[in-house]
This record gives structure tokens, C-alpha cells and sequence, in this order.
């Protein structure tokens, strides 16, 4: 069975003027190393990445992308065909109200920015889902990371949700290594890692892949 899968990675940018944004420490390095992984289980993979200083991995679609406003129409185009959606972007949550045409002046003063929220991609993708899609989201958390994650699975109504702790020197961004708890709709429980992000992201690729072979059987 051919498996089209698509996978947003990094953080996205969300800019005020047109040199200054509000981001997070998102490396990408985890998307990267599912879409390795994914690619290496014989899948069609198409990645949909913020700003990364990552080498394009072999063989997959590469759309590169900068805000989150770029990131949903992207992925919205790429959504229809796709078999496997796994968002493991961190999507900014807000964005400045306005951005501003020239360099803003500094003054010695402060600086208000009001900002409001980018859609949510995950939740807007999943309202139109078809049955047959596996939606597959990540939460990173600081606190009760698994409460957390299971009330992003129902909310945004996907089928799973990689739950990764982002506290204190602990947390996964920029690291290389990671462990993640996949949770499932009907109690699936199964955590992975800890190990390297490549060998964590073969686990999980693995995961869905049984699960797809399951549901084909
Ligand atoms: O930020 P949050 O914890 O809600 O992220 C959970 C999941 O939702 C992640 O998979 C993330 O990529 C996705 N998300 C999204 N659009 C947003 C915020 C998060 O698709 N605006």
C-alpha cells in the first residue's frame, strides 16, 4: 500500500516590521528526522517547514515557509491527497495585529504590540478530514504534559498526540535526543524513547505504520 504522507516541521515567523518577528526555539529537528524516517518506510513525504538551518533531507517534497498564515495554505494544498498528517510545527500561537511597511524607529522608548491568535492548523485541517486520514499532533508542554495532551487530542479531534515535555533545561527544543508519550484515541498509551530524535522518529513512523496495517487488515 502506498502511504502519502505530510509533515509540518520548525517554528514560523510572524513579523511586526519587516526585520523583526516573534518566533520560539523550534529547530525542526524532530519533523526532519520523521520525514527521514518516513521516507525510509517507503512513504511519499512531503514537508512543510518554517525557518530551519537544516539540510533539505533526500527525497521528500520540500516547501519551505515562513509564517503560520503560509504554513496553513500550504498545507491546506497538500492536505487533500495525504493519508497521514503529522504537525509537529510550532506554529506561533499569536501574531502582531499589524506589521509594519518600514523599519520601525527606536526611540529609547518602549515598545506595545498587540497581538492576536493564527488559526490553528491542526484543528482547522481536522474539521475537514476525511474518515480514512490520520491526523497526528504534537503537544510540547511544560506542565502536565499528558493531561495536556490528551485535552489537544480531543479538542482538535485528531487521532493521536505525540506528547513532549519543553521544561526547563529538560525540554526538547534544540536537543538532539528526546522521549515522547504517544497518545491515541481509545487509551492508546505507548512511550517512546528516551533516544536519539532519528531513532524516536523511526519509532513513531513505526507506530503509525502498524496502525494503518491494522485498519487495512
Ligand atoms: O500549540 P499547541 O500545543 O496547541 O499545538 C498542538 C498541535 O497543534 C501541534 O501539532 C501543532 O503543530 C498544532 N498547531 C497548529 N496550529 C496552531 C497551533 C498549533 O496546527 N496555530
Amino acid at each position: 500500500m502506498s502511504i502519502r504522507c505530510l509533515i509540518t516541521a520548525g517554528p514560523t515567523r510572524e513579523f511586526f516590521d519587516p526585520v523583526r518577528f516573534v518566533s520560539n526555539p523550534s529547530t525542526g529537528k524532530m519533523g526532519f528526522a520523521l520525514a527521514e524516517a518516513a521516507r525510509a518506510e517507503g512513504w511519499t513525504v512531503d514537508l512543510v517547514a518554517g525557518p530551519v538551518a537544516l539540510p533539505e533531507p533526500a527525497g521528500v517534497m520540500y516547501y519551505p515557509v515562513v509564517t503560520a498564515e503560509e504554513m496553513l495554505r500550504q498545507t491546506d494544498a497538500l492536505f487533500g491527497p495525504c493519508d497521514i498528517l503529522i504537525m509537529t510545527a510550532a506554529v506561533s500561537d499569536w501574531r502582531p495585529k499589524v506589521c509594519q511597511t518600514q523599519k520601525l524607529k527606536k526611540n529609547g522608548q518602549g515598545l506595545t504590540v498587540e497581538f492576536e491568535a493564527v488559526p490553528d492548523i491542526l484543528a482547522t485541517l481536522a474539521e475537514r478530514r476525511r474518515v480514512e486520514q490520520v491526523l497526528v499532533g504534537f503537544a510540547a508542554e511544560t506542565e502536565n504534559v499528558e493531561a495536556n495532551a490528551l485535552e489537544k487530542m480531543t479538542r482538535k479531534k485528531v487521532d493521536f498526540m505525540a506528547a513532549n515535555s519543553v521544561a526547563g533545561a529538560e525540554g526538547a527544543f534544540g536537543r538532539d535526543d528526546n522521549q515522547l508519550i504517544l497518545l491515541g484515541k481509545n487509551g492508546f498509551r505507548q512511550v517512546l524513547g528516551p533516544a536519539s530524535k532519528r531513532e524516536v522518529a523511526q519509532q513513531l513512523i513505526r507506530q503509525l505504520s502498524h496502525h494503518l496495517a491494522a485498519r487495512t487488515r
